[in-house]
């Protein structure tokens, strides 16, 4: 199943309209950002063509300055672990990879990167843990690791995106869940809503479905189960998971893992956790 143009978050319209900015008209923004010409769309066209060489991608990168920062800061994290200072955008490009590029530019074009947008203080390290999670994992999956990273690094986008236009559920949403029924109140779930948002700026079909699942359950494509392993791991590491036995029970049966190699696995994310987030906020 493909999801794309109006596909997903086709049900019911918002019981409440208490938003200065309607999910759906914020969502409908963003899908209609590919109007606008920044700098950042730039680089998500680019990514999306096979044929564009990484120096065309590293020239786009170069000419927004604020994504450049971004991604030299985090090509020269420790989670990257290279010894020498990397300080060129096309050098950051060859580190990080098409996929993460790809996820850099769209927090930039959905001013998710924005010191004005108010996203729960544990957002960016429950992506930065989903991220280092599903990275740690995606071989199990047949995923390559940079695409696990930028998978998990996006997941929750529709989260900020309702927390942007809802000041209400930016209130009341947890890492354990929101105390709101999100289809009841937007007719969609975040990941429905992220889902849809990345639909239309062509990240790969997939990639979408997988974010438009993730809190539906029932996965059966590598992708898709990935994420879910990946966004459990990130939970039971920052030990935040609501039931974090049967959590790591469910993911040690899963991945066919003992339980010395699932806590060695949250330790790892745990850290990497910490210096992805460091880097990726302002
Ligand atoms: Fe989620
Ligand atoms: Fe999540």
């Amino acid at each position: 199943m493909s999801l794309s143009g109006n596909a997903v978050g086709t049900t019911a319209p918002p019981t409440s309209a208490r938003t200065p900015l309607s999910v759906d008209e914020l969502v409908g923004r963003l899908c209609d950002l590919p109007s606008q010409p920044t700098t950042a769309l730039r680089v998500l066209w680019l990514a999306d063509d096979p044929k564009c060489s990484a120096r065309k991608l590293g020239d786009a990168v170069a000419a927004d300055p604020a994504l450049t920062t971004k991604a030299l800061r985090l090509a020269n994290s420790p989670y990257y672990g290279f010894s020498s200072r990397v300080s060129s955008a096309h050098f950051a490009v060859t580190i990080l990879g098409t996929a993460t590029i790809r996820s850099l530019a769209a927090m930039a074009a959905s001013g998710l990167d924005s010191s004005h947008l108010v996203v729960p203080d544990w957002f960016w390290r429950h992506s930065a843990a989903a991220a280092a999670g599903c990275a740690l994992l995606a071989p199990r999956f047949g995923v390559r690791p940079g695409d696990g990273f930028s998978l998990g690094l996006l997941h929750d986008l529709g989260i900020a995106l309702f927390c942007q236009g809802d000041s209400e559920y930016a209130s009341v949403r947890t890492e354990f869940g929101a105390a709101l029924d999100e289809h009841e109140r937007y007719g969609m779930d975040h990941g429905e809503a992220g889902a849809k948002v990345m639909a239309a700026w062509n990240f790969p079909a997939e990639f979408v479905e997988a974010v438009a699942l993730h809190e539906r359950g029932g996965s059966t494509f590598g992708l898709s189960q990935l994420l879910t392993a990946g966004d459990m791991l990130a939970n039971l590491a920052l030990e935040v998971a609501e039931d974090a036995v049967a959590d790591a029970e469910t993911v040690a049966q899963q991945l066919s893992a003992s339980h010395e190699e699932l806590d060695s696995w949250c330790d790892q994310v745990r850290n990497e956790a910490d210096t992805v987030s460091q880097a990726m906020q302002q």
